[in-house]
């Protein structure tokens, strides 16, 4: 390529230039209605064309047509212009020659007449870079200069300029230009120069230049090169050092499907790449995805995922390493799925209260039921029945709620609450203990026992964390429906009588009956061995204990094993 885009396509006029209406439209009324000032000043973000319109606007007051806010580009004033040979359009950059002899040598030239145009224009690039002694020698011609001169300074840090010469001058401040539009620029541009290109090349270009139009085109130029004349997405990211937009696709798919393997095979494709930039580019995906037509995050999710992110940033800027950051924020993120929103706790507990009897006696009443030693011991999960038995309950209601936590299991394991919802039906709740019939083969224990802690969890979540779960079998030659309904009927003459189970309840291993009968599907068979290892009333003569109950005089002792 001969010539670099940015110099190639330098706007021409006021209508060429890109996002700076409000100043290109305000120096064309100056032009038209010839109420000029003699001195400018240009500020803004580098690259949001200072220069161009510095050039233009010399160009439309030497125009043979007037000073017209349409140059037109064809008299000699013009086109020597446009070749940037005008002997009366004066340029210096401040940045090189920032000293009083250079800014003295200007003000001489000041002395003299326009050669062939109307007006000597003096632009001054960067003028925030001239000593403090060039810029008071400045002031004194800014102020008054001769009525054919005209200065048009320009900056890319206004700070800095001195208040004497800022208010000596009409200040125009150049805005970032939008990334749309920056876009649309570079579209035509590729359009023009007959090159191919990904739409989502141009974004990440678009979105790299930051405002700047010359930063984009320049990256644009490495890209035609680079990619060989086809700006595609791959050649883009590689060339600037960043992760490809469809590898954070797969993640936020990954989190979202809590799939470990394939969120660790990001981190290690992310070691490659600055730990930093993933989160921005991150970020900016998500922010995406929430404008995105398919929802695929609720606005909860992504706020959570927001403040993820930047925990996350802070600790980079600890030091912490980059692939721990990563780790920790990819796992955050999955659990940040689970908590549920303040609305949905509050209705849940609303159900739970509306349907459920009391699921906890408090430990005075409990007293007077239980034997003040009565000990429990189990190596699992363990719960003490806590409903007093002649509390009604509302079968058709427990059926709910039963239906409740088979949804709420799909909701956590899709596979898990399919097979749970194929082999288990809700039998009866009753005393605390949750009733249930297993048709599940093999294959489905395998499953349901994998997945009984999650089961366990729902469930105590919904009908209480005190409850037990007893599993009933199957009785030969009767489908499992029509048992539920049969035993359903029954439960209410059932409550004053004590079902068969529960007086296996009271048993002195009633945790073994209830959790680890060799009929249960759910509990494993190693935690089943050491259950019936352990006599649980054996616990109540270590010395520890005695010497706790003595201590705490307790009416219920519970020994739960740390896991
Ligand atoms: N607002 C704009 N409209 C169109 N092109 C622009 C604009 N800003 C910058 N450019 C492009 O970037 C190049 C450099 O712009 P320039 O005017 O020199 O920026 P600045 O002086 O603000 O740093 C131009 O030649 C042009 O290709
Ligand atoms: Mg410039
Ligand atoms: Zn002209």
């Amino acid at each position: 390529m001969s010539l670099a885009l940015a110099r190639k396509y330098r706007p021409n006029l006021f209508e060429d230039l890109i996002g700076q209406e409000s100043i290109s439209q305000t120096l064309s009324l100056a032009l038209d209605s010839k109420r000029l000032s003699h001195a400018y000043l240009f500020s803004g973000l580098r690259g949001s064309g200072k220069t161009s319109t510095a050039r233009i606007f010399a160009k439309a007051l030497l125009c043979e047509n007037g000073e017209t806010s349409t140059p037109c580009n064809k008299c000699a004033n013009c086109l020597m212009a446009n070749e940037n040979r005008h002997m009366d359009i004066v340029e210096m950059d401040a940045a090189s020659n920032r000293g009083i002899d250079d800014i003295k040598e200007l003000i001489e030239h000041t002395k003299y007449r326009p050669s062939s145009g109307r007006y000597k224009i003096f632009i001054i690039d960067e003028v925030h870079m001239l000593t403090t002694q060039a810029h008071n020698a400045l002031l004194k011609t800014l102020e008054e200069p001769p009525s054919f001169v005209k200065f048009i300074l320009a900056t890319t840090d206004p700070l800095k300029i001195p208040a004497t010469i800022l208010s000596r001058t009409q200040h125009f401040r150049f805005k970032k230009i939008p990334e749309k539009m920056i876009f649309n620029h570079l579209e035509h541009i590729l359009n023009l120069e007959n090159i191919e290109y990904e739409k989502e090349a141009l974004e990440i270009i678009a979105r790299t230049g930051a405002g700047s139009l010359r930063d984009s085109l320049t990256l644009l130029d490495q890209a035609i090169v680079y990619s060989k004349n086809f700006v595609d997405v791959s050649t883009i990211t590689h060339m600037l050092g960043i992760i490809e937009p469809s590898h954070l696709k797969n993640l936020i798919s990954s989190i979202l499907l809590k799939d470990h393997d394939s969120v660790f095979d990001f981190i290690t494709l992310a070691s490659e790449y600055e730990t930093e930039m993933i989160l921005d580019e991150l970020s900016l995906y998500i922010k995406d995805l929430m404008f995105a037509q398919d929802k695929i995050l609720s606005p909860l999710i992504i706020e959570r995922f927001f403040r993820v992110i930047a925990g996350s940033k802070e600790l980079l800027k600890m030091g912490s390493d980059g692939t721990f950051v990563l780790s920790l924020t990819f796992f955050k993120m999955m659990e940040s799925l689970e908590i549920r929103d303040i609305d949905t706790l509050i209705k849940n507990l609303e159900k739970e209260l509306h349907t459920l009897p009391t699921t906890s006696v408090p430990l005075q009443t409990s007293a007077t039921e239980q034997p003040a030693s009565a000990i429990v011991a189990t190596n699992a999960v363990q719960t003490i029945p806590s409903i007093s038995k002649n509390e009604t309950a509302n079968t058709t209601n427990y059926h709910k709620i039963f239906e409740q936590l088979v949804q709420k299991i799909y909701d956590r394991d899709y596979m898990l609450g399919s097979c749970f919802d194929r082999t288990t039906t809700f039998n009866r709740f009753e005393d605390g203990i949750l009733y249930w019939h297993s048709s599940a083969n093999e294959e489905d224990k395998d499953r349901l026992r994998a997945g009984f802690g999650v089961i366990k969890k729902l469930a105590n979540e919904i009908f209480g964390s005190n409850i037990q779960i007893k599993n009933l079998p199957i009785e030969p030659g009767k489908t499992q429906e029509k048992k539920t309904q049969e035993e359903q009927s029954a439960s209410d003459e059932i409550n004053n009588t004590e079902p068969l189970s529960i007086q296996e309840c009271q048993t002195g291993s009633m945790i073994e009956e209830i959790e680890m009968s060799s009929s249960s599907c759910m509990m494993p068979e190693a935690v089943n061995e050491a259950g019936k290892e352990k006599d649980p009333s054996s616990l109540l003569e270590e010395p520890m204990v005695k010497e706790a109950i003595e201590l705490f005089n307790p009416s219920k002792v519970r020994v739960i094993q740390k896991v």
